[in-house]
């Protein structure tokens, strides 16, 4: 550790105190505060946690300002372009990227837990046919852990890994039986002789009563849909400490079963400041409507007396490009390209985002098109469900969950997490009897 340190000095009562600095390998140097209190008598104050590191974590490092997003050390853009979904997801567990046997290990393991237990479709069946696709994710998968939970040794490590790897492995299935249920169509069964993102748009899009699977025993598919899932999933995998996953970390931080901490970022996820961002996205694109109203919207965002803000714009972290939408804008545009897409919604999501490019007010505020602009488009170009963009983001978003649950719960110092207030309510007072008040 280093020996720095950082003096504070209280006014009002002239006394000094030496805080120590912690440096990272990478990043921004954090002074650690937790003997403020007992020092100084003072708390900190930060909403939105806007400059507080909430752990120490070795799994992803993000540069807002240069645009830099690592896994485990390794570039974003190297693994979009070089590997799949599940060696993405190997490496954020593991650490390491995995070696041709270590992978096919991983791999038929996954496969092997991607079947959920008859009874588990039952929750899925309990639910309403027009139930958000999100609100049975969060129910379905808070289930689990009534499935597997008193075999649940959590100080062992084989445990934890089993645990993650179910996660990782059911997310698919029952994501797409939510979907299957919420259009009144039968449960489509995992195949093992699919690899993962083929296996789950067979279980969205096969039609078994009729025959018509969506990719026969001959494996034909569309083979740019399997691709540019593989690449959504590897851009959504983890992003350090995003809303979800602090929710999955607060929620262990309790020793809580690690399917309702998931069940819990889910519920995180859900919101349209987070992953429910692409589902707005697209809510959006319907009621601009229309080119010639761009302006009109543009507008709306930019006043301050309108809720409105332009979905899929704007970002916590990256303030000058999100490197995950630069990837992701080229397939994109080659996507639309190639499917000759006929939508109107499409070149209105073209036009929008050329149009808040050259707008001061989104050049000034450096809002960029975030990663849930374009994903929110390619769905739709793969004919996904909108209700379903943000299970989608679920099913990637796994990855990096459970990968920061096994890094937490190996942490021998790990406490569960408390957070204080700043209480700015009444002061003491005598209660008053009912007559009196
Ligand atoms: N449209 C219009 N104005 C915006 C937008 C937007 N999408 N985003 C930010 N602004 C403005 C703010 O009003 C603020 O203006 P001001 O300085 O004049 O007051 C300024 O830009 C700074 O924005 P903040 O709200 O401070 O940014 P913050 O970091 O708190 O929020 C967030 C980031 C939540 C992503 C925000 O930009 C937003 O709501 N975007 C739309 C929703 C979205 O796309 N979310 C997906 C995020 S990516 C993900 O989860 C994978």
């Amino acid at each position: 550790m280093s020996k720095q340190t950082i003096s504070i000095l209280d006014n009002t009562t002239a006394r000094t105190t030496d805080l120590p600095v912690i440096e990272g390998t990478l990043g921004h140097p954090t002074v650690d505060i937790h003997a403020l209190n007992s020092k100084l008598g003072y708390f900190t104050y930060d909403p939105g946690f806007a400059s507080t590191a909430s752990c120490k974590s070795a799994i992803t490092y993000i540069d807002g300002e240069a645009g830099l997003l690592l896994h485990r050390g390794y570039p974003i853009d190297q693994l979009a372009e070089k590997s799949s979904f599940l060696e993405v997801a190997y490496l954020l567990m593991h650490s390491e990227l995995p070696n041709q046997h270590e992978l096919d290990t991983f791999v038929s393991e996954v496969k092997r837990y991607s079947i959920i237990h008859e009874k588990l479709r039952g929750f899925i069946d309990g639910f309403h046919y027009d139930a958000h696709p999100m609100a049975m994710m969060v129910g379905v998968v808070g289930s689990l852990s009534a499935f597997y939970h008193s075999e649940l040794d959590m100080e062992d490590p084989e445990h934890r890994r089993i645990s993650a790897l179910r996660l990782l492995a059911k997310m698919p299935t029952i994501a797409a039986a939510c979907h299957k249920h919420s259009i009144g169509e039968a449960f489509i069964y995992p195949r093992e002789d699919l690899e993962y993102c083929e296996n789950f748009l067979n279980m969205m899009f096969s039609r078994p009563s009729h025959q018509q699977f969506y990719i026969d025993q001959h494996h034909y598919l569309d083979p740019m849909a399997a691709k540019v899932l593989n690449l959504l999933f590897i851009l959504h995998a983890d992003h350090g400490q995003n809303a979800s996953t602090s929710t999955v970390r607060l929620a262990s931080s309790t020793g809580a079963n690690p399917y309702a901490c998931i069940a819990a970022g889910i519920a995180a996820l859900w919101g349209p400041a987070h992953g429910g961002a692409n589902e707005a996205v697209l809510s959006m694109l319907e009621d601009i409507g229309h080119p010639r109203r761009i302006p009109e919207f543009i507008k709306r965002a930019k006043d301050k007396n309108d809720s409105f803000k332009l979905m899929g714009f704007g970002h916590r972290v990256y303030k000058n490009f999100d490197p995950r939408a630069t990837i992701i804008r080229q397939t994109c545009h080659t996507l639309l390209d190639n499917l000759a897409c006929e939508d109107p919604l499409f070149d209105l999501a073209m036009e929008l985002e050329e149009i808040a490019l050259m707008d001061d007010y989104f050049i000034e505020r450096k809002l960029y098109p975030n990663v849930d602009f374009y994903s929110g488009i390619i769905y739709k170009a793969l004919r996904i469900p909108v209700n379903m963009f943000t299970v989608m983001f679920t099913l990637a978003r796994t990855a990096g969950w459970v990968s920061h649950w096994l890094e937490f719960m190996s942490d021998p110092n790990r406490r569960i997490s408390r957070p204080r207030q700043l209480y700015v309510g009444v002061g003491p007072r005598d209660y008053a009897p009912l007559d009196k008040r």
